[in-house]
């Protein structure tokens, strides 16, 4: 039998969502990844440390039995987050602070409105050694969506790279082209995760032959020229570009709706839809450095212990899940095909 054994791996972005979500989603992210970044996207959202302590303490509860998983917190900036908050921030351990402008994704409201004047928090900061994780679009009205990336780099990324050269940067979920360049060329306090949605679909894969709404995320799949430089990048190898499955759980309700939520539940199948999609450019040797080295060495922290093994067996993604309330949920690829399996232990 053919089996793949990398390096334990982490994913560097994760919606667990909170109560009774927490024993569907931590397990299934714990199944294999030994840490996670943690959104802090809640109703309210995770702006302190207290908060984000006490919240990190609900996830290490749902852990299952001598699960070792280690929950990586981070903070939700708005423009009331003070200096003092992120010296406290950083001192409680907290990783990172998650940056998205007002209005451009799920529970966003109260985020940043106007991200100049953000700029004495990130100057803290910076000088905390505290990295700043940007969801990068714009979300002016007369922006097309499918250029909301783009207009983001150009308008707030290159200032803020340019004000502040010794922050550690992490452009998430990148969707474009634009954004995979702009990666590249920025120095090394810039990098960026990708999702597997965003290395196995475009935007047909959300419109042709109806509105598919399990594949609606943000941001927005894109057309399949952008899909071509984002497999290119991590076929590449390069350091830059590591694993955020921005698994982000919605029930089925909420996504097969008039006004269907955005986010794709993809915990379950995470690794081996990464696996998938390396395999399918011939390029497994790169995932390892891609799920298990290029995060951690970014981030400034030790590589795992230890190792799993995939094994390269055809299994399909269940059409639905049952959530802890009972609820139904999609998961993301349901009905695919997956060529590589999590070995259990
Ligand atoms: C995320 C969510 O549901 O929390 N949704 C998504 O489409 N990715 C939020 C986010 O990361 O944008
Ligand atoms: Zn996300």
């Amino acid at each position: 039998m053919k089996t793949l054994t990398i390096q334990t791996p982490d994913d560097w972005h994760l919606h667990l969502r909170d109560g009774d979500m927490l024993p569907e989603t931590v397990p299934a992210t714990a199944r294999c990844f030994k840490r996670a970044i943690v959104m802090p996207n809640l109703v309210p959202p995770v702006t302190n440390a207290e908060m984000a302590m006490a919240y990190r303490q609900r996830i290490l509860d749902a852990r299952p039995e001598g699960n070792s998983f280690d929950p990586l917190m981070t903070l939700f900036l708005t423009n009331n987050t003070s200096e003092q908050d992120i010296i406290e921030a950083k001192a409680a351990g907290i990783v990172a602070a998650k940056m998205y402008p007002a209005g451009a994704t799920t529970n966003s409201s109260a985020a940043v409105k106007q991200l100049e004047a953000m700029y004495p928090v990130f100057e803290v900061m910076q000088e905390q050694g505290m990295l700043l994780l940007v969801h990068g679009e714009v979300t002016d009205h007369h922006i097309d969506i499918f250029d909301r990336e783009k207009e983001f780099i150009d308008q707030k990324m290159v200032h803020i790279v340019k004000n502040f050269p010794n922050l550690k940067v992490v452009f998430e979920h990148i969707t474009t082209a634009d954004a995979a360049q702009f990666v590249q060329e920025a120095g090394d306090n810039i990098a960026a995760t990708i999702t597997p949605q965003h290395l196995l679909l475009n935007r047909n894969d959300l419109l042709v032959g109806g509105v598919r709404p399990h594949n609606f995320c943000l941001p927005v799949l894109k057309r399949n020229t952008h899909q071509e430089a984002l497999r290119k990048v991590v076929q590449s190898g390069s350091p830059k570009f590591f694993l955020g499955t921005d698994s982000a759980p919605h029930a089925k309700e909420a996504k097969e709706n008039a006004c269907g939520c955005a986010g794709c539940y993809s915990a379950w199948s995470a690794i081996e839809l990464y696996a998938h999609v390396f395999e399918e450019l011939d390029a497994l040797d790169k995932l390892e450095g891609f799920a298990s080295h290029y995060g951690p060495d970014f981030y400034g922290l030790e590589r795992n212990e230890g190792t799993i093994t995939l094994v390269r067996e055809d299994w399909t993604i269940p059409d639905e899940i049952t959530l802890p309330n009972d609820k139904p949920i999609v998961p993301f690829f349901a009905g695919h095909t997956v060529h590589w399996k999590l070995q259990q232990s």
